[in-house]
């Protein structure tokens, strides 16, 4: 199995019901596909990722998501192969290791189109491999109570829910990553 954090600068191969796509880190000249794949979601998606309704992510906001810091950023994205000329993402897993705690908080899309395929749960696998190579000791997330399909997803992977105090209307997951 490939290393998911770029030691393979090609990525990894990932088949779809709409065809081939690649599974690679994001790339500072994905800021393009970034926005075209953040406008066709849709408001729920956006909410459920987010947490809050998001309606623009303006490019400075895209190239910074397009080149997170090497030291505890790691973000993959379900892109078009080559020889696609203008390749779309279709999906993208983000995790930031907390160098001070090395928990790692993560987050997840895929888009509808290619959801029930297990392509998320593929995508957090490879997250949760890539954050253990950056020495995570837990990784953890915060769901919203009726995002059913994020929270099975995630007890599938082991992780274990606990609902918020502060706010009833989230629940944070988390996953012990013991070396
Ligand atoms: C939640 C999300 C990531 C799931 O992606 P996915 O690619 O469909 O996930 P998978 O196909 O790997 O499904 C894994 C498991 O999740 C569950 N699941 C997936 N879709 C589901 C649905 N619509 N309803 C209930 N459970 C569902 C199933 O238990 C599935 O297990 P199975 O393979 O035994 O059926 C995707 O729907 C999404 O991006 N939603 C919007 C954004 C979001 O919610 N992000 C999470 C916030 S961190």
């Amino acid at each position: 199995m490939q290393a998911p954090t770029g030691t393979k600068p090609l990525g990894e191969r990932v088949q779809s019901s709409a065809g081939d796509l690649l599974l690679r880190p994001i790339r500072r000249d994905d800021v393009a596909a970034l926005r075209r794949g953040f406008a066709r979601l849709s408001a729920e998606e956006v909410r459920f990722r987010f947490l809050h309704p998001v309606t623009d992510l303006p490019d400075d906001m895209a190239r910074a998501l397009c080149e997170p810091d090497p030291r505890c950023g790691i973000a993959l994205v379900l892109i078009d192969p080559p020889p696609a000329s203008a390749p779309e993402i279709h999906a993208v897993a983000r995790a930031h290791v907390d160098p001070a705690t090395l928990c790692a908080e993560f987050a997840l899309i895929v888009q509808q189109r290619y959801t029930g395929q297990g392509l998320g749960s593929l995508l957090m696998q490879r997250l949760i491999a890539a954050c253990r190579t950056r020495g995570a000791v837990e990784i953890w997330g915060d769901v919203l109570v009726e995002n059913g399909a994020m929270l099975e997803l995630c007890e599938h992977l082991g992780f274990t829910r606990r609902t918020q105090w502060s706010d009833r209307g989230i629940v944070r997951v988390n996953l012990p990553l013991p070396p």
